[in-house]
């Protein structure tokens, strides 16, 4: 039997939307998987420097192609297989171990950037950069430093995952479907996350006051505990599975979806802010308007006291890492 390698179809033109994965570990498949299940791309391209595990996993994931959309995968161990990108997601980098903080991985997921971005940028000289390896903001930060591309044009997956974490719980408790829980997780994707309750609701109706404010089915304390579900979701699946995969593997695809579909979508992602609620000089999820230039708006929510006070210790947490990293 001959060794077949995928390969791209003819391309299409501008209709051919490409998306690169690097890092062919349990997060970057999941991630080609849930792109090539949603259709989000014409061409889903998975780059590692191992060459017989990414060899296997875009094999195995070209095999199911006939049954998903009409996207190719391709790949391999040559970063050229990202040429030609409109978008590369970076997941490479080693991940936490229980017990370990996102911010833990700081010093060696740098590294491991620094090595990679400019490979990205030698085959993918127009790509928006979206980061997913943790410590995600902190790595955010750095590849906009080290590329000096707009800061719109690096974006961090950040709360977006903590976000659908949120609204899967609110919606649960609540039997109402996702979709109709508007409340957002701000901040570090990390332990100094916050939910913004004081603009969450249901529907029309303000979260506390849900489905009647006579009898409301939240109380404070209720989301409070559903606050500290969410922060310290990812460290049960780890103890029990040993890395989250799918969950982020479909909220990165939908930033992937907004940004090639040019959605104009508003998600909570990280990018460098520039004055937004007095913050710079650091990265971390706000409200963004997300399409196929990348984050053109960030938005200001209105936060109450105590979500500024948990907003501003977000971005100190995430200051003082960079710095320790320096940046
Ligand atoms: C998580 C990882 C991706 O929160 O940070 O699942």
């Amino acid at each position: 039997m001959s060794e077949h390698t995928p390969v791209a179809p003819a391309s299409l033109g501008p209709a051919h939307r490409k998306v690169g994965v690097v890092g062919a570990g349990g997060v970057g498949t999941a991630i080609c998987y849930a792109a090539l299940i949603r259709g989000v791309a014409r061409e889903v391209a998975l780059y590692d420097i191992d060459e017989p595990k990414v060899r296997a996993e875009v094999l195995d994931l070209a095999h199911g192609t006939p049954f998903t959309s009409a996207s190719a995968m391709t790949g391999g161990a040559d970063p050229d297989v990202l040429a030609g990108c409109e978008v590369v997601v970076i997941t490479a980098g080693a991940k936490q171990r229980p017990g370990q903080t996102r911010l833990d991985l700081g010093a060696h997921n740098v590294e491991i950037l620094r090595g990679l971005l400019p490979q990205v940028q030698a085959h993918a000289p127009d790509a928006l950069i979206v980061l997913v390896t943790n410590p995600v903001d902190v790595l955010t930060l750095v590849a906009q430093r080290l590329t000096g591309l707009p800061a719109g044009r690096v974006i961090g997956s950040g709360t977006l995952l903590d976000t659908s974490r949120l609204r899967w719980l609110l919606a649960s408790r609540a039997q109402v479907h996702a979709s109709s829980v508007h409340a957002a997780i701000l901040g570090e994707h990390g332990d100094t996350e916050f939910p913004a309750w004081s603009s969450a609701r249901i529907g029309p109706t303000p979260i506390l006051e849900w489905p009647t404010p006579a009898a409301p089915l939240f109380t404070r304390a209720d989301l409070d505990e559903v606050a500290d579900t969410v922060v310290h979701a990812a460290y049960e699946v780890i103890r029990g599975k040993g890395a989250t995969t799918y969950a982020v593997g479909v909220a990165t695809t939908r930033l992937l979806e907004a940004i090639l579909r040019d959605q104009h979508a508003i998600l909570p992602v990280s990018t460098v802010l520039d004055g937004v609620h007095g913050l710079s000089d650091v990265a971390l999820s706000m409200p963004s308007v997300v399409g196929r230039d990348g984050v053109t708006r960030v938005i200001q929510p209105e936060l109450d006291a105590a979500e500024m006070r948990a907003l501003h210790s977000s971005a100190d947490a995430l200051r003082r890492e960079a710095r320790s990293l320096g940046f």
